[in-house]
C-alpha cells in the first residue's frame, strides 16, 4: 500500500484543503499556539527583545517530526514582529540566482521562511551564510568568459528555517542560526485544546470524550488530530446527529482501523514484518521501507519517530528492534529470552 491511500495521512493537505486550513486553523498569535510551553515562553521574549531593541530578530531553525506546527510557527513570528514573511523551500531553490531572486523581495525586517531547508543544495547554503551573516551576498552570473561576479547588499533579515532532519543540515549552517527551537509530541491534553478549537472554528458539536478519545488517536500530531476530527465528523454527522461523541469515535476509528495508539495498518505493517520476516531484528531501516513499500524518507520522517517514542521499536547499532510492547500489542508471542 503506498502512503497515498492512507488514511492516517500527515502530509500537507492539497491546494484547496491548505487553503482552507491556513486562513481557519492556523493560529495567528503566540498565545493562541497550543502547547510547547517552554519554547513559547523562550520565543516570546526574544520578540519582546527584539521588539524593544528595534532590531530585526536572530535567525530561527525549527526543527520536528511532520505535521507539529513548524510552518504555523514561522508564520507566527513574522505576525507578532508585524513584518512581512517571504516563503520558498531547501528543493525549490535550485540556482543562486533562485535564492538571490527571493531575497531580492525582502523588506527591512521582514522574514524569510525556507521549508525543508535539510534539502537545500550545498552551493545554496554557501551563499546563504553570507547573507546571514552580513546581509550581502556574491554570486557569479552569466557563463565561461562572459560571467560576471556580482556583490548584493540586502536589507537585515530574519531566516527561519524549518526541517524534519536537524542532523540533516551541514555544521556551518546549524551553527548561523542563533536560536533552535525543537517541537515535541504534543501530550494529550494540548492535543484536546487543539481538537476543541479546532471543533470550534468549524462549528463541529463535540463532547469531552470524544475530545479525549482523538486526541489519544492523534499520534502526539497536531496535523493529525485535526484530519482525525473531520473524518470522525463525517460518522458523527451520519449516525448520531452530527454530535461527536466516544462512541462515535471509537467505532469510527475502528472502521478507520486507527488502534487505541493511534497506529494505523501501514504502522502495524512495519511492526509485523519486523516481527515475522525479521524475528524481531535487528533489522535496518531501508529493508524495512522496501518491504511495505515505501521509500526510506517517508519512514524516516513518518514513521520511525512516533514508533522510537512509543517505545514500539528501539534503535541498535545493527538495526531496529521490535520491542515486547510492540509483540504484546500486535498479538505475537514474546520469548523472555530475547533481548529488547
Ligand atoms: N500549536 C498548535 N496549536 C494549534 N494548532 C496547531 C498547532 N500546531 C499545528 N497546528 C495545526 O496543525 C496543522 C499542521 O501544522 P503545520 O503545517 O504548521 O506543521 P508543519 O510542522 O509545518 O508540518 P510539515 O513538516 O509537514 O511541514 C496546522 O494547520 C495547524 O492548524
Ligand atoms: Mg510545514
Amino acid at each position: 500500500m503506498s502512503h497515498e491511500d492512507r488514511i492516517l495521512q500527515n502530509e500537507p493537505l492539497n491546494e484547496a484543503e491548505e487553503m482552507q486550513e491556513q486562513l481557519l486553523l492556523r493560529p495567528k498569535l503566540l498565545k493562541d499556539y497550543i502547547g510547547q510551553d517552554k519554547l513559547k515562553k523562550e520565543l516570546s521574549v526574544y520578540l519582546q527583545a527584539a521588539k524593544m531593541r528595534e532590531e530585526v530578530l536572530d535567525h530561527i531553525l525549527v526543527y520536528g517530526p511532520p505535521g507539529l506546527g513548524k510552518t504555523t510557527l514561522a508564520m507566527i513570528i513574522a505576525n507578532e514582529l508585524e513584518v512581512g514573511i517571504q516563503t520558498t523551500s531547501g528543493p525549490a531553490i535550485e540556482r543562486p540566482g533562485d535564492l538571490l531572486a527571493i531575497l531580492n523581495e525582502l523588506n527591512p525586517g521582514d522574514v524569510l521562511f525556507i521549508d525543508e531547508i535539510h534539502r537545500l543544495p550545498r552551493i545554496i547554503e554557501e551563499v546563504l551564510y553570507s547573507a546571514m551573516e552580513d546581509y550581502f551576498v556574491d554570486i557569479v552570473i552569466g557563463q565561461g568568459s562572459a560571467s560576471q561576479p556580482i556583490h548584493f547588499e540586502l536589507p537585515p533579515f530574519t531566516l527561519i528555517g524549518a526541517t524534519t532532519r536537524a542532523g540533516m543540515l551541514s555544521q556551518p549552517l546549524r551553527d548561523r542560526f542563533g536560536i533552535v527551537s525543537h517541537l515535541e509530541y504534543y501530550n494529550t491534553e494540548d492535543l484536546k485544546a487543539i481538537v476543541n478549537r479546532t471543533a470550534n472554528v468549524f462549528q463541529i458539536e463535540i463532547d469531552d470524550h470524544g475530545a479525549q478519545e482523538i486526541a489519544l488517536r492523534s499520534r502526539g500530531t497536531p496535523r493529525i488530530a485535526n484530519r482525525l476530527l473531520r473524518r470522525v465528523r463525517d460518522f458523527a454527522q451520519v449516525k448520531s446527529n452530527g454530535r461527536i461523541t466516544q462512541s462515535v469515535t471509537d467505532e469510527s476509528l475502528q472502521i478507520l482501523d486507527i488502534d487505541e495508539y493511534g497506529l494505523d495498518r501501514v504502522d502495524r505493517k512495519l511492526l509485523s514484518t519486523m516481527i515475522e520476516l525479521y524475528d524481531g531484528g535487528p533489522v535496518g531501516l531501508s529493508t524495512i521501507a522496501i518491504n511495505i513499500s515505501e521509500d526510506t524518507e517517508t519512514v524516516i520522517d513518518m514513521y520511525e519517530p512516533y514508533l522510537l517514542q512509543n517505545g514500539f521499536i528501539q534503535r541498535t547499532p545493527r538495526g531496529r528492534v521490535a520491542t515486547k510492547k510492540t509483540y504484546e500489542h500486535l498479538g505475537y508471542l514474546w520469548m523472555e529470552t530475547k533481548e529488547e
